[in-house]
């Protein structure tokens, strides 16, 4: 079963086709860093106009790849939510179109539901219970995944994402958008040596990452930073360590069978790397191009809608503010 995925979320204008929820036959990704790293972060009207002139040529060319016509495709799925409204927009428009047109299934996913499924692509089998991190640009949630489509949320961010602290941060230490990429590649060049605070919130398995992002800012302001490096490791290190002790703490509580990582933040090495070291469980994490925005991950999630005979029809609306569990 061929599944046509659509990501216009945030600021990358993706299509896929994915063959049974687990064979990736294209994922095209139009990304739009490069314009608004001009401002130092994303500029919403500036991502919903991009995401116009990209989606349909980002269509043809995942069929093209995929060396498929809309006689083998056999639904659409679509993120409706978390996101910018007018990124989103663009996606679920032109994926009812299409199911108007074609007279094909359509289901509006959720984007953190994507991430988690971007694990169903790594190839390896996944047992539930699981337990998932979501760790991008705006989440930083623990969620208990006990079979398809059933979620509970045990732990979330009171504050910053973990993605958005690592995008303040390098902001604050002068080292470019995105955050995340910059701070990991600033970082292999430095040592952790200023101790950063940790948010432990003790009794939760709760992040806030907003006091780590303040103590680094005080320190710069009171001229203490000599190596931005060290700064970087130090605060990469701060974060890393929090997520890591809380989801194996929570692994353990809930009794899953894996932890599985998904989001943009699910590609920084250090937090892959302490995690498989730290957790007795087996750690699935998505290759690189499949932690951060893409559709692929969206035509895995939208095979599983379609199995359990969850459709959307042509009212079928953004929700910038979905939830998930
Ligand atoms: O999942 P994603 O592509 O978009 C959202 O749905 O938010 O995540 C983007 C976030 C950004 O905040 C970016 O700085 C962060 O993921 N990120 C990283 C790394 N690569 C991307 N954070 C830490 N280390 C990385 N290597
Ligand atoms: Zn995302």
């Amino acid at each position: 079963m061929k599944i046509l995925g659509i990501e216009t979320s945030c600021d990358e204008t993706a299509a896929a086709v994915v063959e049974d929820g687990r064979s990736i036959l294209s994922n095209q990704i139009a990304s739009q860093v490069e314009i608004h790293a001009r401002y130092g972060g994303i500029v919403p009207e500036v991502a919903s106009r991009q995401h116009v002139l990209a989606i349909v040529p980002i269509v043809r060319q995942s069929m093209v790849a995929a060396q498929v016509t809309w006689d083998d495709i056999r639904g659409v799925a679509v993120t409706k939510g978390p996101g910018l409204a007018g990124s989103l927009l663009v996606g679920v428009n032109v994926a009812k179109a299409i199911s108007l047109a074609r007279e094909l299934p359509l289901t509006g996913v959720n984007h953190l539901e994507d991430h988690i499924y971007a694990n169903w692509l790594t190839g390896s089998g996944v047992d539930f219970p699981v337990l998932c991190l979501i760790v991008s640009g705006g989440h930083s949630d623990l969620v208990l995944m006990r079979g398809h489509g059933d979620y509970l949320r045990v732990g979330r961010t009171r504050d910053d994402a973990a993605g958005e602290a690592f995008d303040k941060a390098a902001r604050i230490l002068g080292l470019g958008y995105p955050g995340g990429p910059a701070i990991e590649q600033a970082a292999g060049n430095g040592t952790d040596c200023l101790n950063l605070p940790r948010a432990w919130l003790a009794g939760t398995y709760d992040f806030s990452f907003s006091g780590v992002k303040t103590a680094l800012l005080r320190m710069v302001q009171a001229g203490k930073i000599s190596s931005p490096a060290d700064a970087a490791a130090s605060f990469q290190l701060a974060v890393v360590e929090v997520l890591v002790t809380k989801t194996v703490a929570a692994a353990k509580e809930y009794q899953v069978k894996h932890i599985l990582v998904a989001g943009g933040v699910a590609s920084n090495k250090l937090l892959r790397q302490r995690l498989g070291e730290e957790s007795p469980l087996p750690v699935l994490v998505p290759e690189l191009i499949l932690c951060t925005d893409n559709a692929a991950m969206i035509a895995a999630c939208g095979y599983y809608h379609f199995q359990a005979g969850k459709m959307d029809g042509l009212d079928l609306d953004v929700s910038p503010g979905l939830k998930l569990g």
